[in-house]
């Protein structure tokens, strides 16, 4: 988001409660997550302490303070999971993505988690891309997968 925008989001925030997050949220929307530059900006136009921003941002889930891929993939490495070959499948996706848990894609595409259990055992291993459940996951299946998120993107 450039400085213009940013200046023209902060002359329309009103004191009442809430406007702030709202503010954020507008920001973290176009941005995927929470630049420092543009918290600091904030903090100099509204004077509101940086610290306070940091406080909302850290304290509410719905922010990051870190880059957040457009898709999220989370790789299930619960027992079940792991025993059919859940770590197999993580690596695949960090070698595909070329990126570690809990990193993200240089293209901003992407986001890798791991997670304990999703619930859905009797086909793991199991990914989870936005929010949609992927079992019986094999390498093959990996490719597929960020080729389709890759072209829904348009990328
Ligand atoms: S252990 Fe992976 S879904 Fe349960």
């Amino acid at each position: 988001m450039d400085t213009a925008t940013l200046d023209r989001l902060c002359d329309r925030y009103t004191d009442e409660q809430g406007a702030i997050v709202e503010l954020l949220q507008t920001i973290q929307a176009e941005e995927h997550y929470l630049p420092r530059d543009a918290l600091e900006r904030v903090s100099t136009n509204l004077n509101i302490p940086l610290s306070q921003l940091y406080g909302l941002a850290t304290f509410y889930r719905a922010f990051s303070l870190t880059p957040v891929g457009r898709h999220q993939v989370l790789c299930c490495t619960g027992t079940a999971c792991h025993v059919r070959g859940g770590k197999r499948v993580v690596d695949h996706f960090r070698r595909i993505l070329g990126i570690e848990v809990g990193e993200t894609t240089e293209d901003g595409l992407f986001s890798l988690h791991t997670v304990n259990c999703l619930g859905a055992c009797a086909v793991a291993p199991v990914a989870v891309v936005d929010g949609v459940c992927h079992g019986e996951m094999t390498a093959v299946n990996v490719e597929k997968l960020v080729r389709q998120y890759r072209s829904k993107s348009g990328e």
